[in-house]
């Protein structure tokens, strides 16, 4: 079990180790033996195995870092602590120098795990025979290595499943004392691992930003493809909207900047998405924007031992003292009780002088990043990704103007090579020539767009720049930037609701709000506006109370105004905002853009005060979840389901479940560790159903790019296409769905207009439903013995399967001659056929097109499938005359209903 736990325990430290070598993290140049080298070891319960020297402990520390705040009096540049469960030892290293001339020391060393002290020694580096420390002396520099038999005692506090947990939360810190002075003059903390975790920044952000392309990708191309803008907002509503995707990410990531003592699980989780927001480590950018922050340091050591010499003759008790640097009371008892056990273990450590690096061994932490193992507020969630809190601002700034060049500079590429290509007639010259034509426009609108999916993220940003103060420069920056997006994207929302409205008025009457009684699984009251109730329901309600309200309307002046997806010129300058859109919501934008605001303003803003900030947002949440829910304002199901309720739900849990962490209720870490769980689990499921819609999305999309196209591959999706274009369709118009289709009454024979089901369109007064009269074999779908509904349906939606969808068919009218071949094409074929006999049709022949349009509106009603085509009785098999008179038509149209009655069902 334990060479299982320590095998695995090596495998995540090796996918971890192999982490972090791609993201370019210092790690110390492992000493690559030529031969493996073994050792005996004998665990805790006495089993002794053969082990590799060079394998994983099953705890051991990570990045270290300076706990007095920089103000220690030695420099290190290694600080390691592991501890080996199969071979019981500790083992502990430290490098680093001093100005200190003469000093002797203690060392204490504790191992702190979920809130509590789990290990701790206390020793004389003169007992462990560790020179460089006994005592301190600035010309000898400090190399100190002990390697610690341990008992079962000594780490009965560390329970087994600290080995396997994912990140582990723990510390290892080293304090070291001057026995002149008895205060504390160095304290070096490092946070503790055990190799799982679940901050795989590598592998997540490089998935979650590939699928994140797909989108993007998919959602481009909706945007340009297609000719009429009215169409190409339909197709493009229904592609994923990145704006949505991002809202995820950035949601799941700046969960973690409420400032709040976060679960360690928590922090590493989060670091997965934090490219979402901009923070991307990456040391050249860190070190420029540390030199123009003004934070200074050195990112191979911690400490601060001054440069200036100290005279410890006397004279470093004051300085010391001067600094008011005091020794907790828990350490002086353990200097006092660890004494005697020290001297038992110390004799048997060995002297090792040789600079020594473990694979596992952590770096000493970059200037600004806090004490490592502290996981508090925005800071300790940015120190898993190795980013000081002060940059955060100017980093995901910076990533923001890099991401708007690739796109732009994306976008020209493709246009440059689209024109490419048409020079050279690989591609036929009109394609796309909407988007070849107005690149520039997209080009605007591809950075308006940038700028509102990351107005959320520089507002948080911003706003916490400001509330963590800073130098000069960097807040007079974060002001310019805050200043240009708030104006733009909010001038730019309302500017967008005034071009719109600003032919209207409001007017507001008198309405009343019924609470009602509402009958279900669980009965409720539930609300509805007098002005809603139509009059018949009014009868049927059962108000239990109501109160008077008032109702504001919008009134076009303009009574015959295009709906704002129509609108052409809106849709050009605006659609960047309300294509997603429905017809009757296309204003939510602005109602994002203030909620976005407004939860900048906590979440950044608030970092200072933690119970208004995590109240705060989780009232501002139900209440978000609440109005969107409501207002119902995407077009497309997909971006329903993921920004309407999952997102919703995900963020009104994450921010219920984070007043658990605040400080009054000092939660146990445990417990805290099991809610963090709860929350991973939550954000988990939101990125896989993330994930999942992004890939129903590029399908979708890529539906929608098939739109002008007969085939459809896949072709056993063909049904799901047709399905997904009559769908578009009806969101488009954003109506209430028809009442549910009342049943049949299949035995009563007569045409009924009531039971219309299906509004004509522009597009149908245009498609042809008849078969293609050189195709006898179409003909067969048409015959009248099938005169079922789905039959009608079939040949009304024929345009989609058999020609591309909203295109017109060539034959759109109809000419007699075309009627009079296909006549002769059928009594030479088939003499005995229902329709050898034109006359029996009179109306077609007298009409002509414009029969064919009533015929087609025959078939909306469904009632009558195909009524032109009507079979004559067998009786009647004799030739009229071809014109018809006035009495012959009347008598067919009599023989028309009197066939439809008799034909077979
Ligand atoms: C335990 O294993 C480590 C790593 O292989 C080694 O450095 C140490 O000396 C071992 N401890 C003992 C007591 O042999
Ligand atoms: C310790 O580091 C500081 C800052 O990097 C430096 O000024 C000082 O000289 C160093 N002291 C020693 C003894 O190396
Ligand atoms: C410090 O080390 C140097 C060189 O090893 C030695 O000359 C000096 O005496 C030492 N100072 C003390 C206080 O031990
Ligand atoms: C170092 O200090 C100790 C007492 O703290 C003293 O006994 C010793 O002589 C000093 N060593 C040197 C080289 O000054
Ligand atoms: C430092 O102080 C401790 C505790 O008082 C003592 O045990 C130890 O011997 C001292 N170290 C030296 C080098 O004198
Ligand atoms: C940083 O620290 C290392 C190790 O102490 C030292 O070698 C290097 O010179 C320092 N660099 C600066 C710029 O202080
Ligand atoms: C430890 O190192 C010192 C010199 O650095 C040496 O004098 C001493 O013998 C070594 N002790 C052991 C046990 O190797
Ligand atoms: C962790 O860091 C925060 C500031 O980032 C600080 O207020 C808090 O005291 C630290 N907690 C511990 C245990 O050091």
């Amino acid at each position: 079990m334990a060479r299982l736990i320590s095998s695995a325990a090596a495998s995540w430290a090796a996918t971890l180790f192999s982490i972090l070598a791609i993201f370019n993290v210092i790690i110390p140049t492992v000493h690559a033996d030529s031969s493996p080298v073994y050792i005996k070891g004998t665990d805790a319960n006495g089993v002794t195995r053969t082990l590799l020297d060079s394998r994983f402990p099953a705890l051991y520390t990570g990045n270290f870092g300076d706990c007095m705040g920089g103000q220690s009096l030695l420099n290190v540049t290694a600080f390691d602590a592991a501890y080996y469960a199969d071979n019981m030892t500790v083992l502990f290293h430290l490098a680093g120098s001093t100005n200190l001339k003469n000093e002797s020391l203690m060392l204490y060393i504790s191992v702190q795990a979920y809130g509590e002290d789990r290990f701790d020694l206390t020793f004389n580096p003169c007992n462990a025979n560790i020179g460089s420390l006994c005592p301190i002396n600035s010309s000898v520099p400090i190399s100190a290595e002990a390697i610690i038999p341990v008992s079962t005692s000594d780490v009965s506090n560390i329970p087994p499943i600290a080995l396997v947990i994912p990140d582990f939360e723990g510390s290892a810190t080293l304090r070291i004392f001057a026995n002149s002075s008895q205060t504390q003059i160095g304290c070096f903390q490092a946070v503790m691992r055990n190799g799982a975790t679940f901050s795989h920044p590598a592998a997540v952000s490089s998935t979650l930003g590939a699928f994140t392309l797909v989108a993007l990708l998919a959602s481009f191309v909706t945007a340009i493809y297609g000719a009429s803008i009215p169409q190409i907002r339909t197709h493009y509503a229904h592609s994923l909207s990145i704006l949505v995707i991002f809202e995820v990410f950035q949601s799941i990531f700046f969960s973690g900047a409420l400032s709040l003592n976060w679960p360690s699980v928590c922090a590493a989780f989060w670091s997965n998405y934090a490219w979402s927001a901009g923070m991307i480590y990456s040391p050249k950018m860190i070190r420029s924007i540390n030199h123009f922050v003004g934070t200074n340091g050195n990112s191979s050591q911690v400490g601060g031992a001054g440069s200036t010499v100290l005279n410890n003759n006397g004279g470093l008790q004051q300085q010391i003292y001067g600094r008011s640097l005091s020794l907790s009371s828990r350490s002086i008892q353990s200097i006092e009780r660890g004494h005697d056990v020290a001297r038992r273990i110390y004799a048997r450590a060995t002297n090792s002088t040789t600079e020594k690096s473990y694979t596992w061994a952590g770096s000493p932490i970059d200037p600004g990043i806090g004490t490592p193992g502290n996981w508090s507020g925005f800071a300790g969630e940015l120190s898993e990704s190795n980013i000081p809190a002060s940059d955060a601002f100017l980093l995901g700034f910076l990533w923001f103007l890099i991401l708007v060049v690739i796109l732009v500079a994306a976008t020209v590429l493709f246009k440059w090579s689209l024109e490419l290509f048409s020079t050279l007639k690989m591609m036929q010259r009109d394609r796309l020539a909407l988007f070849r034509s107005h690149w520039l426009q997209f080009l605007s609108l591809i950075v308006l767009r940038s700028m509102l999916i990351g107005f959320f993220m520089i507002m948080t940003l911003t706003l916490f720049q400001f509330s963590s103060g800073g130098n000069g420069g960097i807040t007079a920056v974060a002001v310019i930037i805050f200043l240009i997006f708030f104006v733009s994207i909010l001038g730019l929302a309302f500017y967008a609701c005034f071009v719109r409205l600003r032919f209207g008025r409001y007017e507001s009457s008198p309405d009343k709000i019924h609470f009602q009684r509402k009958k279900g699984v669980v009965p409720r009251l539930s609300t509805v506006r007098e002005s809603e109730i139509s009059k018949s329901d009014k009868a049927a309600t059962t108000t239990v109370a109501s109160m008077p309200f008032f109702r504001i309307r919008y009134i076009d002046n303009d009574k015959e105004r295009q709906s704002v997806h129509e609108d052409e010129d809106f849709n050009k300058r605006f659609g960047w905002l309300s294509a997603r859109y429905r017809r009757t919501r296309w204003w939510f934008f602005a109602f994002w853009v203030i909620y976005q605001f407004i939860r900048a303003c906590f979440i950044g803003g608030g970092s200072a005060n933690p119970s208004a900030q995590v109240y705060g947002i989780f009232v501002i949440e139900i209440i978000a979840f609440v109005a969107i829910i409501c207002i119902n304002p995407f077009e497309g199901a997909r971006n329903t389901a993921l920004a309407v309720y999952m997102l919703g739900i995900s963020k009104v849990a994450t921010a219920g479940l984070s007043i658990a962490f605040l400080p009054r209720f000092n939660l146990a870490r445990i417990p805290t560790t099991v809610i963090g769980i709860i929350i991973i689990i939550i954000q988990g499921i939101l990125t896989i159903a993330v994930l999942i819609l992004i890939v129903l999305g590029a399908f979708s999309s890529y539906m929608s790019l098939t739109r002008n196209r007969d085939r459809f591959t896949p072709h056993s999706m063909e049904g799901i296409r047709i399905k997904y274009f009559e769908t578009l369709d009806r969101k488009a118009t954003d109506l209430p769905p028809p009442p549910p289709p009342e049943p049949e009454e299949p035995k009563e024979p007569y045409f009924s207009v009531n039971t219309v089901r299906r509004a004509p369109k522009i597009e149908d007064e245009d498609v042809d439903i008849l078969p293609d009269m050189d195709n006898p074999a179409a003909q067969s779908t048409f015959s009248i013995g099938n005169r079922t509904r789905a039959n009608s349906m079939r040949s009304t939606y024929s345009s989609y399967s058999s020609v591309p969808y909203g295109a017109r068919v060539h034959r759109a009218s109809w000419s007699s001659r075309d009627f009079t071949n296909w006549q002769q094409q059928q009594v030479t074929e088939e003499p005995d056929s229902a329709f050898s006999t034109p006359s029996r049709n009179p109306s077609r022949n007298a009409s002509g097109n414009n029969t064919a349009h009533n015929s087609l509106q025959m078939t909306n009603n469904g009632t009558a499938s195909v009524p032109p085509l009507i079979r004559p009785s067998v009786s009647h098999g004799s030739l009229r005359p071809t014109t018809p008179t006035i009495e012959q038509q009347a008598a067919a149209a009599s023989q028309r209903a009197a066939n439809a009655a008799s034909a077979p069902r």
